[in-house]
């Protein structure tokens, strides 16, 4: 009777939904592109903020380019009610967050909110720690579509754990919900988050320059390239429904032109989640030509879903490949030096293959025809030797489609 006992206990946990349950799956077969108020406005974040923010989404045309989330960052709490229940700060959001929910998905955009596996979140406001369950069902009864979940306040936890709860807990709630891991690479998400969210971070935050380290004491936050510097070794962990996140975007923030241009085109390359952190309604048209960039976006919208790689690096211009649906070819010329660079690629003496996506670029035969992406003109072919100038900080982006 006893072992009868025992076996129907361990038959109903192995075989219960929950045992089973997965991430809501499908949610990111590409890239989530969208916005974030963190990078611009920190714990500045009111209801007024996120409806301009999405009214100019739609009217700058972010939203026929594909972005779809905006997601409050940290903040936004109030405090949690007798029964445990987490409300919103009352003076920024007086209209509660449904009703917030509900104002962004009349414009067709979907809203996403921010926790932390800790007992604070990073801004010191109250975190998920014990509160899982319940912070789940309270935004899947807001309405919210996306969670990004921080790491700050979590001494003596584990990430794969913590992250887990939180997963079990949102698919309990029932609305899908798209899971963005902060845990800025410390635990290796890349080797355990891909049935856990649909991203994880691989470094700490992003600072607002091209080329440089911000020390803030106990942590640091880097420039772009340092970002991506730091992405080494991680591209065969990323595919369709589990990105490498390389943070939030900086275009439009202050960085020149060319350097934002050159940021942007790193992320389209290596497949990283696109959410802009920039002042939506007064943004400049240099900015949102560049967010907006529907050539470069489907760079990063490629449904195989492979990152780029790093091919050779010469006078400091690195060249780098992104194998694409249909056997096209996405080809960056990165310039990291603050000056112009003329560079030469000789697609024919050049071998371009991927051991990663078993793709091999064959200039043999009719070989690509070249389209420069960010002039949105013919570039030659690859039956040619390929000239150019690019500028400091910046880069070149072309598409090969084969002949
Ligand atoms: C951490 C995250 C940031 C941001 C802040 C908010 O630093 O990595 O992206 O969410 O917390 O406090």
């Amino acid at each position: 009777m006893h072992s009868m006992k025992v076996f129907l206990f361990v038959a109903m946990t192995v075989l219960s939904p929950m045992a089973f349950a997965q991430k809501f799956e499908g949610l990111a077969k590409t890239p989530q592109m969208g916005w974030n108020s963190w990078n611009k406005f920190g714990c500045d974040v009111s209801e007024q903020l996120i409806r301009e923010t999405a009214d100019a989404m739609v009217a700058s045309g972010m939203k026929d380019a594909g972005y779809r989330y905006i997601n409050i960052d940290d903040c936004w709490h109030g405090e949690r009610d007798a029964t445990g229940f987490i409300q919103p700060n009352k003076e920024h959001f007086p209209s509660g967050m449904k009703a917030l929910a509900d104002y962004v998905h009349s414009k067709g955009l979907k809203l996403g909110i921010y926790s932390d596996a800790g007992w604070k979140t990073c801004g010191g406001k109250p975190g998920s720690r014990g509160y899982e369950y319940q912070d789940a069902l309270t935004y899947a009864e807001w309405g919210v579509d996306y969670l990004k979940y921080d790491w700050c306040n979590t001494d003596g936890l584990k990430a794969e754990g913590a992250y887990l709860t939180m997963r079990e807990a949102l698919r309990k709630a029932g609305r899908p919900v798209l899971f963005s891991i902060c845990e800025w690479g410390d635990n290796q998400p890349w080797d355990w988050a891909k049935n856990v969210g649909h991203s994880w971070r691989t470094t700490g935050d992003i600072y607002n320059c091209f080329d440089c380290v911000y020390d803030h004491g106990t942590w640091k936050s880097w420039g772009v390239l340092q970002i991506l510097d730091k992405q080494e070794g991680l591209r065969e962990h990323a595919g369709p429904d589990h990105w490498n996140d390389m943070d939030m975007l900086e275009v439009g923030n202050g960085m020149s032109i060319n350097q934002d241009r050159a940021h942007f085109s790193i992320w389209a390359m290596l497949a990283s989640p696109l959410i802009a952190g920039n002042d939506l309604p007064t943004m400049s048209k240099e900015t949102t030509a560049i967010l907006t960039n529907r050539l470069v976006i489907s760079v990063n919208q490629d449904r195989l879903g492979i990152q780029a790689f790093r091919h050779s690096t010469r006078d400091g211009v690195e060249y780098w490949f992104k194998p694409l649906e249909d056997g096209a070819w996405a080809f960056m010329a990165l310039n990291r030096n603050k000056e112009a660079r003329k560079i030469a690629f000789n697609w024919k003496t050049e071998k371009i293959s991927d051991e990663l996506s078993k793709q091999t670029l064959s200039s043999h035969g009719p070989g690509y025809a070249l389209r420069d992406l960010w002039r949105d003109r013919s570039a030659g072919t690859t039956r040619q030797l390929f000239v150019a100038d690019v500028p400091g900080h910046d880069v070149l982006l072309l598409k090969l489609t084969p002949r």
